[in-house]
């Protein structure tokens, strides 16, 4: 739940927010965001680290909610902010964030991306693959500027979480690999290479992971790299960025670790096996995304249509779906809803909340308890801060939902509704 939520005369408030007044002010489908619970997570995020570990950043990787306000907020708290490509750098760009505290990723940066990143002044591009190392080496060299870079190399640990997520395994797209010594042997390379200095090294296992070790058995690998790099080259890794992928709570059965367990874990981590290696401390950076915005978004929506499947079940229509939440299509993913004007009222029944779109598999909540349903109920879903406006879509011509803030009883929206204009403008 957003740390805010509370429920008056049955009605959800969020930010001190009836959720149903802003439904009806605002429209549906609308993303609502708390922005106490935000900030605060952010907060935490950067706390957590810095009390523990002097010489750490958090970079916010804002592929998981992005609009120039959380562009703003993550500057204001002194965040660093990671961009998979030259789209989401632009959206920093136009808010004047700070170029040398963005973080620049993707597997395949074209060109063009990489030219922007590197005349724009970027802290750090992470560089992914042998091929990138020299486009980059070679923009850098024309621009006339030296490029801060890190290696991303794929640990080979198998983080328990979704397969289309899970990224640190040894199959991946991302990274050097590990397998025959390549990643190690690409140093030369690196180290090689004109006009980019390598300041660190990067991992990032996966999203949504529970089990805290698997960041340990990271860091370890990672840690045992520095040492032999420093061994074979002769080379001090300055810096160790262990990626995002802490899993937060989409249901009530759920159990998450915390921010400070997490940021227990790996500084704890980092230091033990500096400390076996004989390694001084590097900065070190952690990229949460999920973990910093999930639990601070809901999504509001109306109830449109109501079937019941006898024996089967019962379909709850609402005026949105796969085009503003693709993970429950994408993923199974899991989420609980309630009804915003009925919040004090007991879940008695189980529905399915499917959206408005021409699939089958269009549902944003499958087999959850609901309050009893009607027709212009309106129905919060929790836990859909990440990943659900940065994949909307246009399908079946649905504009895009507009984004609110609230906060101590106010409302401002950030990202306007789409409009049909919208949608066509790019058409000749
Ligand atoms: N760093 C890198 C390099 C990443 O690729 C990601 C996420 C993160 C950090 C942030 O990970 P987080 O803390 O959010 O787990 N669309 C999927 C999630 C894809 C994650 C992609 N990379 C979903 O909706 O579950």
């Amino acid at each position: 739940l957003p740390c805010t939520a509370e429920v008056r005369d049955d009605h959800l408030f969020i930010g001190g927010v009836d959720m149903v007044e802003l439904a009806r002010e605002q429209g549906t489908a609308l993303y609502v965001f708390d922005e106490a619970d935000l900030v605060g997570r952010m907060e935490a995020y950067r706390d957590a680290f810095r009390s523990r570990y002097e010489n750490s950043d958090v970079i916010y990787a804002s592929k998981a909610f992005l609009n120039k306000e959380v562009v703003r907020l993550a500057e204001r708290e002194g965040l660093c902010l990671d961009v998979s490509g030259g789209g989401e750098l632009a959206c920093a760009q136009s808010v004047g964030f700070p170029a040398e505290r963005v973080f620049v990723h993707g597997n395949n940066k074209t060109p063009q991306e990489l030219e922007e990143a590197i005349s724009a002044g970027v802290g750090r591009i992470i560089v992914d693959s042998r091929i990138e190392l020299a486009r980059v080496s070679e923009i850098a060299g024309r621009l006339g500027v030296t490029q801060d870079i890190y290696m991303r190399i794929t640990p080979g640990v198998e983080a328990d979480t979704h397969e289309y997520i899970r990224t640190g395994c040894e199959d991946s797209k991302f990274g050097f690999t590990m397998l025959e010594d390549f990643a190690y042997k690409c140093v030369t390379d690196v180290l090689a290479a004109p006009n980019v200095r390598l300041a660190g090294l990067h991992c990032h296992i996966g999203s949504q992971i529970f089990a805290l070790h698997s960041f340990r058995e990271a860091a370890q690998v990672m840690v045992e790299f520095m040492a032999r790099i420093r061994d074979g080259y002769g080379y001090l890794i300055e810096e160790l960025d262990l990626g995002g992928g802490l899993g937060i709570a989409y249901t009530a059965d759920h159990e998450p670790s915390s921010i400070d367990d997490f940021a227990e874990v790996t500084c704890a981590a980092v230091r033990d096996f500096c400390g076996e290696h004989d390694l001084p401390l590097p900065r070190l950076l952690v990229e949460p995304g999920r973990s910093l915005v999930a639990n601070a978004g809901v999504t509001l929506y109306t109830v449109g249509i109501l079937k019941t499947l006898p024996g089967i079940r019962k379909y709850v229509a609402v005026d949105g779906g796969m085009s503003d939440n693709i993970r429950t299509a994408l993923y199974h993913a899991e989420y609980e809803p309630v009804i915003a004007n009925k919040a004090g009222q007991p879940r008695t029944e189980i529905v399915t909340l499917c959206g408005k779109h021409c699939e089958s598999g269009d549902a944003v909540v499958i087999d959850m308890p609901l309050q009893h349903p009607d027709l212009g109920d309106i129905v919060c879903v929790f836990g859909t801060g990440a990943y659900n406006m940065t994949m909307a879509s246009n399908y079946n011509g649905q504009p895009r939902p507009a984004v609110v803030f609230v906060r101590d009883g106010q409302a401002r929206v950030v990202t306007r509704r789409e409009t049909y204009n919208d949608l066509y403008a790019r058409d000749i």
